[in-house]
């Protein structure tokens, strides 16, 4: 991928921003782009996320349905930013406890996190107490929630000392949350792969909207792949961003590796939505399975969750992943497809993150008279 070219003249840091305090530590080359000194690579941004956590850069790894497991998320803490165990990928309550055993091994004292996708209450096999339950008896600091109001939640949350990072897919939604006192709320915005809410309001005006009406962090998710749009989220207001997508070709994501050819190939545009029918909207990957489902939603305004099961369900989504088949099942992704290129490690896919931020915040301090 090549960026647009930009002269540069001397660099001044004038201010005391963040940004500022980044590209001090820069030296840029005056040819072309911003050339980011790769000696100061591994510096620091301090944001309230980056503080919430105590990791590097402000960059989460939001959870992945049966994808998110130990080794990706020690991989993510590693690379200097925070995973979360899927939760929902280990239903079996005592699997879920080997896991997190298993990433605290791995992590060697980084910070790591469970996504707990609270299903709506009265659904089968909803376990949602239990699950912070063993959270909490395994020491695990931070949660990431996702799925409904988490408020009845929130006092035993406290009470054990865990920081809860809740996932919401609109504005509205995010100052629920923050009323009900969760320490930072991720809003995902139309672009994201897997569940954008029914609203579809863009990532690039959440993330500039959220700051007069939140005062607890924020993070930006959806359609996040590359490092300019990460300094534009904090820029806004954002403390950091979630990313989904942008991490599904790291080695250590499991899934087979004709499905992460597939994701490589992939244009933004080869997503689809399905499932707004049944208040359920998913952006996936474009294949068989959405077409059919498009097909049914089209033909039945009245149609069901349970019309819709024999083609939706989670356990086809899996075999997809062990098969590297991506034609078949529900197999979340969004248009940060754009940003996908090759496999790599998902520390040099936060190294390239990285290095995107510092050139473009080396491209904004350039746009400035000095
Ligand atoms: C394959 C895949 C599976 C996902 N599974 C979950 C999940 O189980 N729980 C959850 O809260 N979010 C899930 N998400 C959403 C991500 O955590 C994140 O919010 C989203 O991917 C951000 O948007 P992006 O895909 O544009 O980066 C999933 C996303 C993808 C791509």
């Amino acid at each position: 991928m090549v960026p647009g070219k930009q002269h540069l003249s001397k660099l001044a840091n004038t201010s005391k921003n963040i940004f500022s305090v980044l590209l001090s530590q820069c030296t840029i080359k005056h040819n072309h782009l911003p050339q980011p000194n790769t000696s100061k690579m591994n510096q620091t941004i301090s944001t309230d996320i980056t503080k919430l956590f105590g990791t590097e850069l402000p960059i989460v790894a939001g959870g992945l349905m049966w994808l998110a497991n130990a080794e990706y998320v020690a991989a993510a803490a590693k690379a200097g930013i925070i995973g979360f165990i899927t939760a929902a990928t280990f239903p079996n309550i005592n699997d879920l406890r080997a896991e997190i055993r298993k990433c605290r091994d791995l992590c060697e004292g980084k910070p790591f996190g469970v996504n707990v996708s609270m299903l709506p209450k009265l659904v089968p096999g909803e376990q949602t107490q239990t699950i912070f339950e063993l959270v909490a008896d395994e020491g695990v600091k931070f949660v990431e929630t996702a799925g409904r109001d988490p408020s009845e939640f929130i006092p035993f949350l406290k009470s054990a000392g865990i920081k809860v990072v809740h996932k919401v897919p609109a504005v509205r939604y995010a100052v629920k949350a923050q009323k009900a006192g969760v320490d930072a709320v991720t809003i995902v915005g139309a672009e994201c792969g897997g569940h954008p809410g029914m609203d579809m309001v863009g990532s690039f005006v959440n993330a500039a909207w959220a700051q007069n009406q939140l005062s607890i962090p924020y993070l930006i998710g959806g359609g996040v792949g590359h490092g300019s749009q990460i300094v534009a989220a904090l820029a806004m207001g954002a403390s950091g961003v979630v990313v989904g997508t942008r991490f599904l070709v790291a080695n250590e994501i499991w899934a087979h590796t004709d499905y992460k050819q597939r994701l490589i190939e992939a244009q933004p545009t080869d997503t689809d939505l399905c499932m707004s029918s049944v208040r359920n909207t998913v952006r996936s990957l474009r294949n068989e399975t959405t077409a059919a489902v498009k097909a049914l939603e089209a033909e039945n305004p009245n149609v069901t969750i349970a019309d819709l099961m024999p083609y939706v369900a989670g356990k086809i989504g899996r075999e997809a992943y062990l098969s590297g088949d991506w034609r078949k099942g529900i197999l979340s992704a969004g248009h940060a497809l754009a940003f996908v290129e090759r496999l790599d490690s998902l520390a040099d896919i936060v190294g390239q993150l990285r290095h995107e931020m510092t050139q473009s915040l080396a491209r904004i301090d350039q746009l400035r008279t000095h």
